[in-house]
């Protein structure tokens, strides 16, 4: 049997096999099933035009960080250890996000995989809209650049380069000229007080100043995210307000910021705080004035 079918050009097509339905048979045109496939090629052209794909990119990638049923398991020859429990949750762009729990609970492990410096052992984590875990390092390194500033826990400085050298390196890696490093590096050492150490070496100088040295590291590019582990775990309270100023104007300024934090004064200068024990996330306060609420985890 032969259908007549009406293309978006209004041309006829003849499709062979079964009519549908009998209305099919001698009226194609006002039939149900012909009226789909008369507008499917409308819809489909509509669908794939240049602006509506923009669009769509767009909201895909203002969502900075997407994980779904996220675990890490890390397994020892004594001990195996779920660091990370099925965590699902989302950093759209411009969010200044806290994440606070105890020690132990997985804080570090989640930032080490939003940051693409560690794998999850199950589930999907999705950087700026591109699910990663398969990515070959090459091309992890390739996202990172430019786009994610770290602040370890453990500084991670590079023992054998100054205080300069160790926070001009990202600007070096995005081939920024000699001037403008100088630049750059000079206004964040006065910032954060450490001009006097700029020609130490990290073992030349105490914990809290190798601190704000890795937070200054962390920001002189401009990335579009920050992840932030306890950058003020080391420091007094005056060179911990130094290193929140930086990053709230920052996040003033569109710079995604997602920080480890045991202080509730810090994480107060976030707009939302996600609390985590044994590798799940708890509770999500979104603060009152982006309309507080809590919600369970069962809700996410
Ligand atoms: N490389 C590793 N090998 C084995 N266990 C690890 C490793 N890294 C972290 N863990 C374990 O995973 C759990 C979470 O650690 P972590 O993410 O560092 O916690 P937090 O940052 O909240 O203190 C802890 O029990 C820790 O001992
Ligand atoms: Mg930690």
């Amino acid at each position: 049997m032969t259908a007549q079918l009406y293309k978006a050009d209004g041309s006829i097509s003849r499709a062979t096999g079964p009519a549908p339905n009998s209305t099919v048979k001698f009226f194609p045109i006002f039939s149900v099933a012909n009226q789909y496939n008369r507008f499917q090629p409308i819809l489909e052209l509509r669908l794939a035009h240049p602006l509506l794909k923009r669009v769509s990119e767009a909201a895909r990638r203002r969502r900075m960080i997407k994980t779904k049923n996220l675990t890490k398991i890390f397994t020892t020859a004594e001990v195996e250890t779920t660091a990370i429990n099925n965590v699902n949750m989302e950093v759209q762009d411009g969010e200044f996000v806290a994440i606070m729990g105890p020690s132990g609970c997985g804080k570090s492990t989640f930032l080490h995989i939003a940051g693409m410096l560690d794998c999850p052992t199950d589930g999907e984590y999705y950087f700026m809209g591109e699910e990663v875990t398969k990515y070959s390092e090459k091309k992890r390194a390739s996202l990172r650049k430019g786009n994610i500033g770290f602040v370890f826990q453990s500084f991670n400085l590079i023992d054998e380069l100054t205080v300069f050298e160790n926070i001009e390196l990202p600007l070096l890696y995005l081939g920024f000229s000699s001037t403008q490093r100088k630049n750059r590096v000079n206004d964040i050492l006065e910032q954060l007080e450490i001009m006097p150490r700029k020609n130490h070496f990290p073992q030349q100088i105490s914990g809290g100043q190798q601190q704000r040295v890795a937070v200054a590291r962390a920001v002189i590019s401009g990335p579009r995210i920050i992840l932030a582990d306890e950058p003020t775990g080391n420091l007094d309270s005056t060179h911990g307000d130094d290193v929140m100023k930086i990053l709230v104007d920052l996040n003033e300024h569109g710079t995604t910021i997602v920080m480890v934090t045991h202080s509730p004064a810090y994480a107060d200068y976030a707009n939302r705080v996600i609390h985590l024990f044994d590798g799940h996330i708890v509770t999500e306060n979104l603060k009152e004035k982006y309309e507080k609420q809590v919600r369970p985890v069962a809700a996410l």
